[in-house]
């Protein structure tokens, strides 16, 4: 059967061409120069996209192998060299810079000074229009309490809580080319720490409700940091949006969670154990505080004196993180989806039309209130390749006061049971979107969910066809008519595995290079999407892993369906965070938890048992800069 994707003329998504000159109408203001270089191409693209019909093949890198060594491989004619890493200073004017110490012994104070702990998504913003100089917005996901700490978690203390605290959040660091290498600019007057401390505002329906007003903030109106931020989008308006995913597991709900935390997975004693000695995590005392997370929290990296902001319109999930489209008249189509093993896939589209810079405000600051008002969508993976978009709007089906949602607020609370009475798909664990610069066409990594088919659990369907689906698979959609669209068109793009797989369901269909786990997705300024794998250290090089070697990145030409490994990580890492420079000659690349122990947590008595990367001591999450010998265009 022709799939409606494969009619060339089914869409009427804005070419690269329509969105780069309204992004160019967008930046006719009074900063316009600046604005221009700080925003950047949309969705990481600076130029008109190549297609697989091109005369010259998209993908122009030997492959390399799978890898098993503690290390980061390149292709060869490419260079990786650590950039910054974990408890470096990131260089905050007028504060001090204390340097990385091999015994991890900075305390709090000095944490919040430098970089946190397992880097993820990360956004590269041009400070100027050559792209050479710029900032690194970086999320820093979790911590390793037993590679944070020099006698890891035990005894557990209140400065070791607040250490915990200050290695989350984000940085945000400056950066400069100088001749063929990248460095810090120290200091910087934009480099900036945001923590599990740092005050935090909040937009949109769900501000100042009952649902988040605590003791400590009765109007609900500011909230105190912000982590678990996984991955990282990019807006046309020249901030970042962080998503804050496993949210969840740092509140103690004690034995008996009442049926909204229960539905949250609110556990009994959060993994870190951050209510010791941190009253506000002790859901049994405060139960509103965990409402105050799991938001998309935006943040304008070129103002340092900005609060980050909590956007609740977009509502509230185990966010990954979240991705922007504009329709053709310039409104805000913003893509997120939610990691846990049957959860949803959301899209918000914005009531107003994105505004250009104006009177002295930055187009990030003419756009403050953007993503505030709009309407937001859970999605529904027919049969035959057809989706809709599910409204969830107050009101509006079965989301009313009867079904115990009082207003949109609460709506925006309980994304999750709105999305359940609406009857979306319920995924394999959607991760990072990605859209297509020329197309349109959108992408999303679903990592697996090896839940998928067991007693009791949904069974295998269109968008999830696998039972113990331990490889996972990326679909790909087109809206029909615009962004704003409330149907749409899909498939799949491939689905992962090991071709030599004796069990069918972990075989995959990938042409090429054979991986698991698709994580971080994005597409460079010439239209590769990059694909970034994160396969448990639990389960690394086990059976149906046994062959596929370390985390790695791979290139995709989604025209041809052809897959190339370019980069392969250290031992037990997962790579994350990928963001070009937009000539597309600098690839930044995150690798996050080099060495992780199996438990998540490391002895700190042997913390070197898995990985010595990246310079033979602790290992550290850190900022790896890939370029090609000879200056060329990444991945051609
Ligand atoms: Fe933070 Fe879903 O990875
Ligand atoms: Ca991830
Ligand atoms: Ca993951």
């Amino acid at each position: 059967m022709r799939h409606p994707l494969e009619d060339s003329n089914a869409s009427s998504n804005p070419s690269i061409h329509e969105l780069n000159s309204s992004r160019r109408e967008l930046l006719q203001g009074g900063l316009g120069a600046a604005l221009a270089a700080l925003l950047g191409p949309l969705a990481g693209c600076a130029a008109p996209a190549a297609t697989s019909s091109s005369a010259t093949p998209l993908l122009g890198f030997r492959s390399v192998p799978p890898s098993e060594a503690d290390t980061v491989t390149v292709p060869p004619g490419y260079r990786a060299q650590v950039l910054t890493a974990w408890g470096e200073p990131v260089g905050i004017a007028g504060a001090a810079m204390p340097p990385w110490r091999e015994d991890a012994s900075a305390d709090a104070a000095e944490q919040a000074l430098q970089f946190g702990m397992h880097h993820d998504g990360m956004q590269f913003l041009p400070l100027q229009p050559d792209g050479r100089r710029g900032l690194l917005v970086t999320n820093h996901e979790y911590t390793d309490e037993g590679l944070l700490h020099p006698d890891g978690p035990t005894p557990w203390t209140a400065e070791k809580v607040a250490k915990s605290q200050a290695a989350h959040g984000l940085s945000v660091a400056e950066i400069e080319l100088r001749g063929d290498g990248w460095q810090l600019v120290r200091p910087s007057r934009f480099a900036r720490r945001i923590t599990a401390r740092t005050p935090c505002a909040v937009g949109g329906p769900a501000a100042g409700h009952a649902l988040l007003r605590t003791a400590a903030d009765p109007q609900g109106a500011r909230v105190l940091g912000t982590f678990a931020n996984c991955a990282m989008g990019r807006t046309p308006w020249g901030t970042v949006l962080s998503g804050e995913e496993n949210f969840a597991f740092y509140f103690d709900a004690g034995p008996n969670p009442d049926p909204h935390q229960k539905r949250w997975g609110l556990p009994a004693q959060g993994f870190t154990r951050w209510a010791a000695h941190n009253d506000r995590f002790d859901a049994v005392k405060h139960p509103n505080e965990a409402n105050r997370f799991g938001w998309i929290v935006e943040l304008d990296p070129a103002d340092p004196a900005s609060p980050p902001v909590k956007r609740t319109a977009l509502g509230r999930a185990a966010h990954e993180g979240a991705w922007v489209a504009l329709t053709r008249d310039g409104r805000a189509a913003v893509y997120s989806g939610e990691d846990a093993r049957f959860e949803y896939l959301y899209k918000f589209v914005s009531r107003d039309r994105v505004q250009p810079a104006r009177d002295g405000l930055s187009a990030a600051q003419a756009n403050r209130e953007l993503l505030d008002h709009g309407t937001l969508y859970v999605a529904h993976f027919d049969a035959e390749g057809r989706g809709r978009w599910l409204p969830l709007v107050h009101g509006q089906g079965p989301l009313t006061a009867a079904n115990g949602f009082a207003d949109q607020g609460e709506v925006l609370v309980k994304t999750r049971q709105a999305s359940d009475l609406l009857g979306a798909t319920r995924l394999d664990r959607p991760e990072w979107m990605a859209i297509h610069p020329a197309t349109g066409e959108v992408f999303c990594s679903l990592t697996n969910n090896t839940d998928r088919g067991k007693a009791g659990k949904p069974g295998p369907d269109a968008a999830n066809p696998r039972a113990h689906n331990a490889m996972g698979q990326v679909l790909r959609w087109r809206e029909d008519g615009d962004f704003d669209g409330e149907t749409f068109a899909w498939r799949h793009l491939l689905l992962a595995g090991d071709p030599a797989n004796t069990r069918a369901e972990a075989r995959g269909d990938v042409r090429g290079d054979a991986f698991g786990c698709p994580d971080g997705l994005c597409f460079d300024p010439r239209g590769v999407l990059w694909i970034q794998t994160d396969v448990s250290a639990g389960v690394m090089r086990q059976g149906e892993f046994a062959r596929l070697g370390n985390n790695q990145m791979l290139a995709c030409d989604v025209g041809t369906g052809e897959v190339r490994r370019f980069l392969t990580g250290p031992v037990n890492c997962e790579i994350t965070g990928a963001t070009f420079a937009p000539d597309g000659r600098t690839l930044f690349v995150n690798i996050q938890h080099p060495g992780e122990p199996p438990s998540d947590i490391s002895d700190p008595a042997d913390i070197n048992r898995f990985s010595r990367w990246p310079f033979g001591g602790r290992p550290r999450s850190a900022t790896v800069v890939v370029r090609r010998e000879d200056g060329g265009v990444i991945g051609s």
